[in-house]
């Protein structure tokens, strides 16, 4: 579909330097901000209410001017930008949607492109394609008016008309706020494949902690008026800088970080290997070997009881594999995948090819992959800490 390519070239997309707000009654909504974001980023902004994430927000689309302090886009100074070329950049989604409610469906969302002076016709073509894009039918959806949506469906709507001009930036201001939580986690998941068919450099405000470690690169958390930091979920989870960030993100960091540590080769174990048209072995040094094809693609596995000589082959004993998933899914997925089919253990396979088969991760080592984890991010954070945390989960901090 029409969006414009973007080589992801890690350039810078907005910058903040020292950027302060004082409101005309004197409250200082933010403090001396400085920050970067690099094109096609997603940092998420979370913090308590009242500190300053909307006004940071809206200060990057000049509905709000900083008190001091420069903000670029695009290395350009915006406050020598013409607001209204500078919001044809910058598609915005706010809390509340603000759909036209006289407007149908269809016509909300070619709106912009409508305002651009896109033609009739192509602006409600191109609206068409983004509404499939968001999961709306357009058949279906497009004629009804806002009234006649679930909340969940009207955020749709607000996402696919901000993305209607295929601006370089979004901001989203809790826009998956006002739904509930079954909902909201089916629009994250959306959102998130969305974001990497499109790209886009995104700014968006959370209340919420899960939603801001799930869909961030990087996260802001933000005290009053303040970031107090700003890295990746996993170091955030891992080595929060400090008492108050360790406070905002909650005593179960431990398992949180489990949702966004995912798993890498390296993690796997390499347990006996049989293939299908082997014969069986005389004995097995284990209790189970896993069972692959001629291609190496896991088949399944084979319990030591059946797995010694005797008449037939491998493929005579194997039992089917339900429990493994791709490379790079998260530790969480490996974890709920353990207890959902009640496995010691679950295969890990390659995700570009049929399923060739990689290795196993046990519990011991999606345990050492957590603490890798938070090893890699170098900070000089206490091994005993990591393990209690991730084991017990709960109740220290
Ligand atoms: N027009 C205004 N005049 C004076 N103070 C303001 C104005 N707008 C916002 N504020 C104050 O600035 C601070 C930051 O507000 P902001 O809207 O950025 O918070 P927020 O982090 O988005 O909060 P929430 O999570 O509740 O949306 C608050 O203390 C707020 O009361
Ligand atoms: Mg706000």
């Amino acid at each position: 579909m029409g969006f414009t390519q973007r080589p992801q070239q890690w350039g810078i997309m907005i910058r903040f330097e020292h950027v302060t707000k004082r409101y005309e009654d004197g409250t200082t909504a933010v403090d001396d901000l400085s920050f970067e974001v690099a094109e096609g980023e997603l940092v998420t902004l979370v913090g308590p209410s009242g500190c300053g994430k909307t006004t940071t927000m809206k200060m990057v689309n000049r509905l709000i001017e900083p008190s001091e302090g420069r903000i670029f886009v695009e290395g350009e100074d915006i406050s020598t930008t013409d607001p209204v070329q500078l919001r044809r950049r910058i598609g915005y989604v706010i809390q509340q949607v603000g759909l036209f409610p006289h407007k149908t469906v269809l016509e909300n969302t070619a709106t912009v492109p409508h305002l651009l002076g896109v033609k009739r016709g192509k602006a409600r073509e191109r609206a068409a394609e983004l509404l499939d894009l968001v999961g709306l039918d357009p058949a279906t959806f497009g004629d009804r008016y806002p009234e006649q949506l679930s909340g969940g469906q009207r955020q749709r709507v607000g996402v696919a008309r901000a993305l209607a001009a295929d601006p370089p930036v979004l901001l989203m201001d809790e826009p998956f706020g006002a739904v509930d939580p079954v909902v909201r986690e089916h629009l994250q998941n959306e959102f998130l494949r969305l974001q990497q068919a499109v790209r886009k450099t995104v700014l968006f405000v959370t209340h919420d902690i899960e939603e801001a470690v799930r869909l961030g690169d990087r996260m802001a958390v933000y005290g009053e008026g303040r970031i107090e930091q700003f890295d990746t979920p996993s170091t955030i989870l891992g080595a929060p800088s400090n008492d108050y960030v360790a406070d905002f993100v909650g005593a179960d960091r431990g398992l949180k970080r489990l949702s966004v540590t995912p798993i890498e080769e390296g993690d796997l174990e390499q347990p006996p290997v049989l293939h299908l048209d082997d014969p069986l072995p005389a004995k097995l040094d284990a209790r189970w070997a896993v069972v692959l094809d001629g291609e190496n693609n896991l088949h399944g596995w084979i319990s030591a009881e059946h797995a010694h000589s005797g008449p037939g082959t491998v493929r005579d004993h194997a039992r089917r594999m339900e429990a493994w998933l791709p490379v790079g899914a998260t530790l969480k997925q490996a974890f709920s995948t353990m207890l959902q089919h009640d496995a010691g253990w679950i295969a890990v396979i390659d995700k570009d090819s049929e399923g060739r088969f990689l290795g196993i991760l046990t519990p011991a080592r999606l345990h050492e992959a957590l603490r890798r984890s938070t090893a890699a991010d170098g900070r000089d954070i206490a091994r005993g800490d990591v393990e209690l945390e991730t084991i017990t989960g709960i109740g220290k901090r």
